[in-house]
């Protein structure tokens, strides 16, 4: 099992509920705790925060419908650690299978699938390039061999060339961009046996008013953040 390596300074064990021999567990933690694991892994999104509240593209973007969640703390528009973990414990993918997040934000996600997901393959897909960057050598520093993070804008994906599993989301545009990508997705992918993972009230909405082809088959499981929504059942499947 590839494992994340002690990467930051020991500062982060200054928080009472950070254990960096179990980095990502799976009981709820505090906000902070998430906070410590950033650090631990050498994550400085708070700096690259306060550097896109200055730039002006991304200002000229929000005026266009986008919802980058520039000027929101980094602990509130990011899924914590803890919960990312109790979601892979549900789906349990298995090695050789890809999970994606559409709209990733640093990349945490592939740090807990590849700890304690080996052999799982995972691609996140961030707009903002200064996150994408940030998550990138986060991830290059911590081996993660499995995992790339790219900058790229969700709307325009191709599904019909991913061959992914399980999609993660948490609410990573406007309504807009969170309804063109989903019909990109039902377009390409609804024959298939994949899983969607939608966080948050935009997401889940958009799925639950719009795309009943994933919850057609098998119902949402639905948790206080988040639920999971699958296409049709393995023996189902097309090809
Ligand atoms: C709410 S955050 C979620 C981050 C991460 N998935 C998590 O759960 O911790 C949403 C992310 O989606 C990104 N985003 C917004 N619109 C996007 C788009 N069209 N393409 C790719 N990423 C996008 C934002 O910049 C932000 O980092």
């Amino acid at each position: 099992m590839e494992r994340v390596g002690f990467l930051g300074s020991n500062d982060s064990a200054s928080e009472p509920n950070f254990d960096p021999t179990d980095p990502f567990p799976i009981q709820d933690c505090s906000k902070s705790h998430s906070a410590a694991v950033d650090q631990w892994l050498g994550i400085s999104a708070e700096n690259v925060e306060r550097g896109l509240l200055q730039n002006r593209t991304y200002s000229a973007h929000s005026k266009l419908d986008r919802e980058l969640w520039i000027g929101t703390p980094v602990q509130t528009f990011q899924t914590p650690y803890f919960e990312l973990r109790q979601i892979l414990e549900t789906l349990q993918p298995q090695a050789g299978e890809t999970i994606v997040d559409l709209g990733a934000g640093y990349g945490r996600l592939a740090h807990v699938v590849t700890r304690h997901f080996p052999g799982v393959f995972f691609k996140g897909y961030e707009f903002v390039r200064e996150r994408c960057l940030e998550g990138q050598a986060a991830m290059a520093r911590a081996g993660l061999k499995l995992a790339q993070l790219e900058n790229v804008d969700v709307t325009t994906l191709d599904f019909s060339k991913e061959s992914a599993k399980y999609y993660f989301l948490y609410d990573f545009g406007s309504r807009v961009d969170v309804e063109t990508t989903m019909e990109n997705m039902k377009r390409c992918l609804s024959q298939h046996s994949i899983v969607v993972v939608a966080r948050g009230g935009r997401s889940r909405d958009v799925i639950d008013k719009k795309h009943l082809w994933l919850s057609y088959s098998v119902s949402p499981l639905h948790r206080a953040h988040y639920s999971i929504y699958r296409s049709q059942p393995e023996s189902n499947e097309m090809t």
